[in-house]
């Protein structure tokens, strides 16, 4: 039997015989199309080719490209582990021509494919074409489909566009009938919506361009776009009509069965399903670089990730599940696609964390939510603002809510949670066209389209003349600009770093005949670079040569920060483990910051290791190597790349230190980093490297701050400044600071002991010889007193001192420990039968501000507030022995 494994390389095989150029999937998450969430069809990474706008070196291609197809409205997710062919992720087999062949080469390529190597049955076999083409149909015919089985379609199913706007065309499909034992009629028929009839492959002639005004015009060239989704024909070549029979499918399904020792195919089998598709999608998604979050593609991944979880659950999983299932979808899918065995460890680690966290957020949502309900009259539906807070502040997908009223048979007011997040989107819009990001950004795609991209000279200088392209003033494009004026700034070429990548951009000046500029900021729009300036001298006019100057100092404290966040990153993956991957970066002139993924707090031995093994790079002093390569060889040497990252033909590597235990093809480079950033040419140039912190920056993503250089050594200074101030104080050598602030602190912990026995002897009347004033009342010696300072835990020993020296007698003891009143009353064992020591004390607590307290007749206590009424308290107490 052919595994899906098999199925693929065939595929890609046979096109590659017909002079197709073998070309790896896109990432999930579209480099070329803003617009679009996830890719969702092969010729995602082609759309510009198909225009003409972008040439490669080919004219057909073929590839396995990863689909996801999730998001969108909320409950589209309801289906998948349910039907026998919905999925959140899956395959589409293609081909492609780029104004290379058209209708007469691509419809006999795919029934060789599928009669010949697929090996189908061609009396199963039906297609269709759009109504009018004439063309489609005749070719089919020649291929050798009878004329009764070529339907014609006059609805858009036989004519496909990406998108509202884009290429487009009419297209011919082709489908399998699985018998009249199922259910369902051909295309086109009122029972096309059955399952007898499948569609197994969609080709797609381009040959027109939609534009957003609803016209659409002749592409200058026809082209082929393809499409089959490998489930399907997998399971077809199976024998199955059923996508999660396949071996592939099975086999995550098996292993699910194992971690939660559940029958895989009894009446739970729907949850297995569920958690082998949703395995996919979420691992997919984790390597190319999405992270769970509360927007945008980073939810759609929590609520797919969330939905498995719970199935999990359902089949009575008690620990978390779907992280150990990451190696037998490697095991898988892991040769076709690497990234998966590169990203593994995160990939784990991001599921292990997001389930431990889900329990937490279910219990906490949840209870949210009937305190929300008990509010509410009985079967009204939950206000929006309620959904929206529980996803907002505790991270509950609206999915779950929905789930969880469904239960209790009610609803949510999903127009309402719409409202509340369309209203947050709008802050946070209006929150970035506040920060000062420069005027409408078409412009700088006008600016390009004119004069095309900045040429950036900065690896090699910090110094060179270019000429001025474009002024923008105030949003609008200008001829020239005077003194005191900000401008923006486009030249033909410049050694300016724009921000990227997390290193900020360049600051420094420009000069030409007749006007200087100051420039504050670079960045980067549309590949060209815009220099944020205030004209400090004279007029600057557009065409005129200008001398461009980098702030060197500035510059070099960045590219010193930069080159130490790399040995960082290495540093952190030794210390730690591969799970660790960049997060986020910032490369500044003052600091460094570098977010990665974590899931705890750094233990200071840790800390110290990164710190060390950094700054021993550092003093190793080898020289910063750069090079150009192909992606591919690239990640042959280990380059640490941004997950999901697409990158051109042309990668930058940037190599530093020597280990014994390192990459590369000497196995000795210790960092390898694809990256765009300015670095120094010496590890030695960074100078010494100091961690300031580690802290929490998102959950699992820790943030580390450091400095490197002057930043750097002047922190040590003042660091070792204030240990000279400390020994000083001290009276001690910087040396034996701890021993003397570990001998003061026994001094002072004995001086503590000696004050309070002291006290007690004070409050005992000056010591063993000394006495106190008492008095006679009722028959009985009384020894009332107030006394400052004294704890009132010291109380309870000085009434046993008190007793033992009287021998008979009541005593009442009042103490100001800190501002607080303790009161204690004590009375001999020969007296209890007569007065209790609870009523002496109830009778003077009143006066000093306290309500009671309590004890034996022979020792009782209480507390007050007010030290001034002691007086009075203590006559209190004289007066109930007065009787
Ligand atoms: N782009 C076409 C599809 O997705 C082949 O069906």
């Amino acid at each position: 039997m052919a595994t899906l494994n098999d199925i693929r390389s065939t595929f890609l095989n046979y096109f590659a015989k017909q002079g197709h150029e073998i070309v790896e999937s896109g990432p999930l998450v579209p480099r070329n199309d803003p617009t679009l969430m996830f890719t969702n069809s092969g010729m995602v990474q082609f759309k510009n080719l198909f225009t003409g706008v972008e040439h490669r070196d080919y004219k057909r291609a073929t590839t396995a490209q990863k689909c996801v197809r999730a998001g969108g409205k909320h409950n589209d997710l309801d289906n998948v582990g349910y039907t026998a062919r919905h999925h959140t992720f899956f395959e589409m087999l293609g081909n492609f021509s780029f104004g290379d062949y058209f209708k007469k080469e691509a419809i006999p390529f795919a029934w060789e494919l599928i009669t010949k190597e697929f090996g189908i049955d061609k009396s199963r076999l039906l297609t269709t074409v759009y109504h009018t083409d004439d063309e489609a149909f005749e070719i089919w015919k020649k291929v050798g489909v009878p004329e009764d089985r070529i339907i014609r379609i006059d609805t858009s199913d036989n004519f496909w566009q990406m998108g509202p706007t884009g290429p487009c065309g009419p297209c011919t499909e082709i489908f399998y009938d699985h018998g009249d034992h199922i259910w369902g009629g051909p295309p086109g028929s009122a029972d096309e919506d059955g399952d007898r009839f499948i569609e197994i492959w969609n080709v797609v002639f381009m040959q027109n361009e939609q534009f957003e005004d609803g016209s659409m015009k002749a592409l200058d060239m026809q082209s082929i776009d393809t499409g089959m989704g490998l489930e399907r024909i997998g399971a077809l070549l199976q024998g199955s009509h059923d996508n999660y029979d396949t071996d592939l499918f099975k086999a995550l399904i098996e292993a699910s069965a194992d971690v939660t020792n559940v029958d895989p195919y009894g009446d739970q089998n729907v949850h297995h399903r569920v958690i082998a598709d949703h395995l996919r999608s979420t691992s997919f998604l984790i390597a190319d670089g999405v992270m769970p979050s509360n927007d945008g593609r980073g939810y759609v991944l929590r609520r797919i990730m969330r939905r498995a979880m719970r199935h999990a659950h359902l089949l009575g999983a008690k620990d978390p599940v779907m992280h150990q299932l990451v190696p037998a979808l490697v095991q898988q899918m892991g040769a076709a696609y690497p990234e998966l065995g590169r990203a593994q460890a995160l990939i784990q680690e991001t599921l292990h964390l997001e389930e431990n966290r889900f329990k937490q957020t279910l219990d906490r949502g949840l209870k949210l939510l009937d305190d929300e309900l008990s509010g509410l009259d009985e079967d009204a539906p939950l206000p929006g603002e309620a959904a929206f807070k529980l996803y907002d502040t505790y991270g509950f997908p609206l999915d779950l809510t929905q789930d969880a009223l469904r239960e209790k048979g009610r609803e949510v007011d999903t127009d309402g949670f719409d409202t509340a997040m369309a209203a947050q989107k709008a802050k946070a819009r209006a929150a970035w066209s506040g920060s000062g990001e420069s005027a409408d950004s078409t412009l700088w795609f006008d600016i390009a389209d004119e004069h095309g991209a900045t040429d950036f000279l900065g690896y090699e200088t910090e110094s060179a003349e270019g000429q001025i392209q474009a002024i923008v003033k105030d949003g609008e494009i200008v001829r020239e600009a005077g003194k005191g004026d900000s401008v923006q700034l486009i030249l033909n070429q410049t050694p300016f770093y724009a921000e990227s990548g997390g290193q900020v951009g360049d600051s420094g000046e420009i000069r030409l005949e007749g006007g200087a500029l100051r420039v504050t900021d670079t960045k980067k729009a549309a590949d060209v670079f815009i220099h944020f300036c205030e004209v400090t001298d004279g007029i600057v006019t557009v065409n005129a040569p200008a001398q461009l100057v980098v702030d060197h100092t500035r510059r070099s404290a960045i590219r010193a920060n930069h080159s130490a966040t790399h040995l960082l990153h290495e540093a952190l993956r030794e210390a730690l483990g591969d799970h660790v991957a960049q997060r986020g970066s910032l490369n500044a002139e003052d600091r460094l910051r570098f977010d990665f993924s974590h899931g705890k707090a750094l233990s200071a031995e840790e800390l110290t290791q990164v710190s060390k093994d950094v700054n021993t790079y550092i003093r190793q002093n080898t020289p910063v190597e750069t090079r150009i390569m192909t992606p591919d060889d690239a990640r042959a040497l280990g380059a640490q790349a941004l997950f999901g990252e697409k990158y051109g033909d042309e990668v930058r590597v940037v190599s530093m230190g020597r280990a014994a235990t390192g990459k590369g093809h000497d196995k000795q480079t210790y960092s390898i980093e694809l990256c765009g950033g300015t670095h120094v040419k010496q590890t030695g140039d960074i100078g010494s490297f100091v961690i300031l912190g580690d802290s929490a920056s998102s959950a699992g993503v820790r943030r580390i701050e450091a400095l490197t250089g002057a930043a750097a050594s002047e922190y040590l200074e003042a660091e070792a400044g204030r240990m000279a101030d400390v020994a000083a104080m001290l009276k001690a050598q910087p040396s034996d600071v701890i021993d003397r602030i570990k001998a003061l602190m026994d001094e002072r912990k004995a001086l503590q002991n000696e004050v309070s026995q002291l006290k007690q002897q004070v409050a005992m009347g000056g010591g063993a010889s000394g006495s106190v004033e008492t008095k006679e009342i009722g028959g009985k010696t009384f020894l009332g007193q107030a006394l400052e300072g004294v704890s009132g835990k010291d109380l309870r020993g000085l009434i046993d001192a008190h007793k033992q020296k009287l021998g008979s007698g009541v005593i009442l003891l009042i103490a100001n420990d800190d501002g607080k009143v303790a009161v204690a009353a004590g009375v001999t064992d020969d007296l209890t039968g007569q007065v209790s020591a609870v009523d002496v004390l109830k009778a003077a607590v009143p006066a000093v501000g306290g309500k009671g307290g309590g004890g034996r007749p022979d020792m009782a206590q209480g507390g007050g507030k007010d030290f001034a009424g002691a007086e009075a308290a203590i006559a209190a107490a004289e007066k109930l022995l007065e009787g």
